[in-house]
């Protein structure tokens, strides 16, 4: 056995898991492959505070083997960063900060590039510039998944047009469908999420389309934020006592945690019974776990939320506008909350009536950070709680457990510096009791206004039923009075006028 034993590198795990990562199947392997690559687009753009201008294009080369295209105006990567950005599993900038971004985790790009290796051969080609007077660094790049290593096959400067920006091209196993599930799909919703970015797609069967921005105003930056001690576990607190550089215990606990003052710190010294001057370092297991519990046990203000950045219930309803044609649109935008110590914030947005198929399910469509979730829906704690909101108490249809029957969309965002997904190919939230109750305050506020526009509905079009019958009996009514009281033609047709304006202003009431 002991022969047998040997390391497995991240990359070589998931080669045999990529399921994980979003690439089980040739369609979704597609999306997840452009999903990345944008999401790294809009992320850079952001961060640099620059409008997003990402073109999507996608050649089919057969049917079963397309070339993936992502072209953005962002920042560029340094030449030095590109090999490891796009050939090593977990290399990323922002794993190890609390920061509301698309990724979080250091895997997306360079998976989609270690798919593509696998099911065509080619390396994954970069173009980047971070600048007009810069070099435009093109690579090509392929991982080494025995050591979770790039291997730069190419590496020259040549010229391009753009001032700055990345291009990233991949060439993959896949198949294109269309419809709401498809990239097609996703580049809807994804502009229906983000109003500041003008997104260009051209689709394997030659059509163009394109969603210009319908604001300027770029989403506010969100903030990065320390741990707060409620949301740490012990192996964890371990861990950064062990690494701190702080000198003494007292100043680890203000210095690398949010929200813990040097009051709060004694108090949770005293709890523990561990002196304020002792080193991190000489606080060992028992020590630990007494900090851990003290800390459990000290109530500490909730973490800050400037770390967030919502879409914001004007923008949803603008989105919402001109995406749909509908008669009733309303969004909500719910205030900051905590699970596990991250913050997070909920919004949602409805949209009735209008084109929306009548005599269906009510599609749902859900974010997490801007970003269209658009697998595992029934996993989802957006699904959850949109199944166990009362729509029947809005005038909406629904059976037991499902989503209602309406002509209805709705739309759930969820933002956070932390997204709780269920797995790292990010397509469903993790159903925190905090999470779950924030959605359904949010689609129970958006629900209560649907309610008065339903019920407003209802009762007109009784009251246009009704008169629809009076008006049919008016030329009879006129016939009546003009027999009874012997009236002339013309008083007749006075009668008549009279009767028909009080109806027609009955209308105005
Ligand atoms: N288009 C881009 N422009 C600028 N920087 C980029 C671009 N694409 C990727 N990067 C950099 O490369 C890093 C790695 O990207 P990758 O998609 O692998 O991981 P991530 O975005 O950090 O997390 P996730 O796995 O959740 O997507 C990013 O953290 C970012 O710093
Ligand atoms: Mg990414």
């Amino acid at each position: 056995m002991a022969g047998r034993q040997r390391e497995i590198s991240v990359s070589e795990f998931f080669t045999k898991n990529r399921h994980l990562l979003g690439f089980d199947n040739p369609s979704k392997a597609l999306l997840t492959t452009v999903k990345e690559a944008v999401d790294n687009s809009f992320d850079a753009c952001e961060e640099a505070g620059i409008l997003p201008e990402i073109t999507i294009s996608i050649h089919e080369i057969s049917e079963t083997r397309y070339r993936v295209v992502v072209e953005d105006n962002g920042p560029g990567i340094v030449r030095a960063q590109i090999p490891k950005v796009f050939g090593q599993l977990l290399y990323g900038s922002k794993f190890h900060r609390l920061r509301q971004s698309r990724g979080q985790q250091g895997i997306g790009i360079s998976a989609a590039g270690m798919y593509g290796q696998l099911t065509t051969g080619k390396p994954i080609i970069i173009r980047s510039r971070t600048g007009p007077k810069r070099p435009t660094h093109h690579f090509e790049i392929q991982i080494d998944t025995r050591r979770n290593q790039p291997t730069v096959i190419r590496d020259e400067v040549v010229q391009w047009d753009a001032a700055h920006g990345t291009r990233v091209e991949l060439e993959i196993e896949a198949t294109y469908k269309k419809g709401r599930h498809s990239v097609d799909g996703y580049i809807e919703m994804t502009a229906l999420a983000n109003p500041h970015a003008t997104l260009t797609y051209h689709s394997p069967k030659g059509e163009v389309s394109r969603h210009e921005r319908s604001t300027t105003v770029l989403p506010r930056e969100p903030k990065e934020i320390k741990p707060h001690p409620h949301g740490i576990e012990l192996g964890m607190l371990m861990r950064m006592l062990k690494d701190t550089k702080a000198r003494n215990v007292q100043s680890f606990l203000t210095g690398e945690f949010s929200r813990v003052s040097p009051k709060v710190a004694g108090e949770i010294l005293t709890a523990a019974k561990i002196g304020p001057s002792t080193s991190p370092g000489r606080v060992h297991r028992d020590a630990a776990e007494a900090l851990y519990k003290a800390i459990g046990s000290v109530k500490i203000m909730a973490p800050p939320t400037n770390c967030l950045s919502p879409i914001g219930q004007e923008s949803i309803l603008a989105s919402l506008e001109k995406q749909v044609a509908a008669d009733f649109t309303t969004a909500v935008t719910r205030p900051p909350a905590v699970y596990r110590g991250n913050p997070f914030q909920v919004e949602a947005g409805l949209a009735y009536g209008g084109s929306l198929p009548a005599d269906e399910l009510a599609e749902l469509v859900r974010f997490a950070n801007r970003v269209p979730l658009l697998y595992q829906q029934s996993a989802c704690a957006i699904t959850r709680s949109v199944h166990s909101t009362s729509w029947r108490s809005y005038g909406i249809q629904q059976s037991r457990g499902a989503l209602p029957t309406a002509p209805l969309l709705i739309m759930v965002h969820i933002a956070s510096a932390w997204v709780p997904f269920t797995s790292e190919s990010k397509e469903a939230i993790a159903g925190y009791p905090e999470i779950v109750k924030e959605i359904k305050l949010a689609l129970q506020e958006c629900g209560r206004r649907l309610g008065t526009h339903v019920r407003r509905g209802a009762r007109q079009r009784a009251a246009d039923l009704k008169r629809s019958y009076i008006e049919k009996y008016i030329p009879h009514i006129g016939i009546a009075l003009r027999e009874i009281l012997q009236l002339s033609d013309r008083q007749e047709g006075k009668v008549v006028e009279t009767l028909r304006d009080t109806l027609e202003r009955s209308r105005k009431i």
